[in-house]
């Protein structure tokens, strides 16, 4: 069967009001582009006629400006789930306008499948090859793609996007499991096992059509490394040095997890460069520019992730030396990349970025003062939870200075002190494990704080009244408000909360 070519735009006349879709891809990386920016153009058309028109949206993680950006901008998304990193759509869910879900990235497909989130009703998938019998290539993302396709009540529609080489066919490994009580074990024991298929098989019958384009991968560079992400990055590569000459992670030392963003970036180059790390393996849902250089030196040794989320460039030299790629680079759906099963077996290291962390190792990772939504939770609780080693890292201060990154209790949370093992900031490295939560204060306090904020840290412990956590409620998050109402969180003055 060969597929009916259409255009963009005549698959966004398909979609109507109320529907969902369901688009590959896993950040910018590999999500469907064409369609959506006709379907902003459509609402425009529509809200110009007086008409209502928004439709809800499945994706692996984040995606583009061509997604979340013109379509928010559009006033065109009812409901979203789950990560999204694009500024505009961040500021129209700060504003109430789109009822966002975020969810544990490893849960997506599943939760779909269960019927948690209603239907999907067109499944919109970038590939860079197709077959007659229906069998196709992803291109820089494994996403939730089965899942939708399988899932789509009305159709299937495809954008061949010749921006991708047909040369990484090979770099997928295709599976989707069974649900309960049917799931059969995840027989991945090495980071580059391959389980499934290099190709998502398709019922070519719901194929709607074939939209041919040629658009680039929208990923976002980072900012540069600088001091304090290079200190942290030194601080976490010295922790984990300490931890393998005490013999709690094996000479041959154990997978990688890394997350998102620029301090995430510097803490690769720095574990890379530290002359007693070994070859290393990741096994990520995101790979950075900084393993593909790492690969290239041959410092990383294989990588298992969901998405190739690098900038152009970085993903064009995969494509051009892919015989180099295809036996140390696997790209899996992320409910395998993220998968608890699979992360326990390999026994990770895993190291995120919190935007907050508090005395007791609550960490917050989404949200900024208890409302604003930043990024969403990612796959940083499917790895944290379950890795063999959990590492929070920031920055110990935000904002020049005006914020602490050490809080007496996260104004939000989305990993508790039960998930978290250390935490790294420039200022050093609190090690969690085994302390009691009195323990774990003085040692975020006396190696995280940033001197500027120790004594008034020290001081709410003063003020606290004692139990298993010690707080003081009226004063738990003084330090917020205060920022709210002054802009510097130094000015937090606890006399002024003791009720
Ligand atoms: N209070 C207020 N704002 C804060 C803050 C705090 N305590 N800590 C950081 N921020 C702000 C920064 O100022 C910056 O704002 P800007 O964009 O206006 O400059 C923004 O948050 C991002 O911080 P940055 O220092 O640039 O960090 P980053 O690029 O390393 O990203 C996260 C940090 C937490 C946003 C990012 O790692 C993330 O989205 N994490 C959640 C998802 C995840 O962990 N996925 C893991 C698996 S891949």
């Amino acid at each position: 069967m060969s597929f009916t070519r259409i255009t963009a735009a005549e698959a966004a006349a398909m979609i109507n009001n109320g529907d969902n879709i369901g688009l590959s891809g896993f950040t910018p990386a590999g999500t469907a582009k064409a369609v959506t920016t006709e379907l902003a153009k459509k609402a425009h058309a529509e809200h110009e006629a007086g008409r209502p028109f928004q439709i809800g949206i499945f994706t692996g993680a984040s995606t583009g400006q061509s997604a979340d950006g013109v379509l928010s901008n559009e006033n065109a998304i009812k409901y979203r789930a789950p990560y999204t990193t694009n500024p505009d759509f961040r500021k129209h869910v700060n504003a109430g306008e789109i009822a966002y879900n975020d969810i544990h990235l490893g849960m997506m497909a599943q939760d779909l499948r269960y019927g948690f989130l209603g239907d999907v009703d067109y499944a919109i998938i970038e590939v860079c090859a197709i077959e007659d019998d229906g069998r196709v290539y992803l291109t820089a993302a494994g996403g939730i793609s089965p899942t939708i396709a399988r899932l789509a009540k009305k159709g299937i529609i495809l954008e061949l996007n010749a921006f991708h080489s047909p040369n990484s066919k090979g770099i997928h490994d295709v599976y989707e499991p069974l649900d309960p009580p049917c799931r059969k074990p995840i027989p991945i024991e090495h980071v580059t096992d391959r389980i499934g298929t290099p190709y998502l098989q398709i019922d070519p019958k719901k194929v709607i059509g074939v939209v041919e384009c040629n658009l680039p991968d929208e990923a976002r560079s980072f900012k540069d490394a600088d001091p304090i992400t290079d200190k942290i990055g030194e601080n976490v590569a010295n922790f984990l040095m300490n931890e393998k000459k005490r013999g709690i992670i094996p000479p041959s030392f154990l997978p990688f997890q890394s997350g998102v963003g620029t301090t995430a970036n510097a803490i690769l180059f720095a574990l890379g460069s530290n002359p007693e790390m070994p070859q290393m393996e990741i096994y990520t849902e995101v790979l950075q520019n900084a393993i593909v250089d790492l690969m290239f030196q041959e410092k990383v040794k294989c990588a298992s992730t969901c998405s190739l989320t690098v900038t152009n460039d970085k993903l064009l030299s995969i494509y051009d030396n892919i015989d180099f790629f295809k036996d140390r680079l696997v790209l899996r759906q992320s409910e395998i990349s993220n998968n608890a099963e699979v992360i326990r077996r390999l026994g990770l290291i895993a190291i995120n970025t919190a935007i907050e962390v508090d005395l007791y190792g609550h960490a917050n990772s989404t949200q900024i003062c208890g409302t604003k939504m930043m990024n969403g939770i990612g796959g940083s609780g499917d790895f944290e939870r379950n890795a063999f080693l959990s590492i929070f890292t920031c920055p110990s201060v935000a904002k020049g200075g005006m914020i602490s990154s050490i809080v007496p209790f996260c104004s939000h949370i989305d990993h508790t002190e039960h998930d978290v093992n250390v935490i790294v900031t420039e200022q050093g490295v609190a090690d969690l494990r085994g302390k009691c939560p009195t323990e774990r204060a003085k040692a975020i306090i006396e190696n995280c704080a940033h001197p500027d904020y120790k004594q008034l840290l020290w001081d709410y412990l003063k003020i606290a009244d004692k139990g298993q956590s010690c707080h003081k409620l009226s004063a738990a998050l003084a330090m917020h408000d205060t920022f709210l109402r002054e802009g510097d969180m130094h000015k937090t003055d606890w006399g002024s909360y003791i009720k």
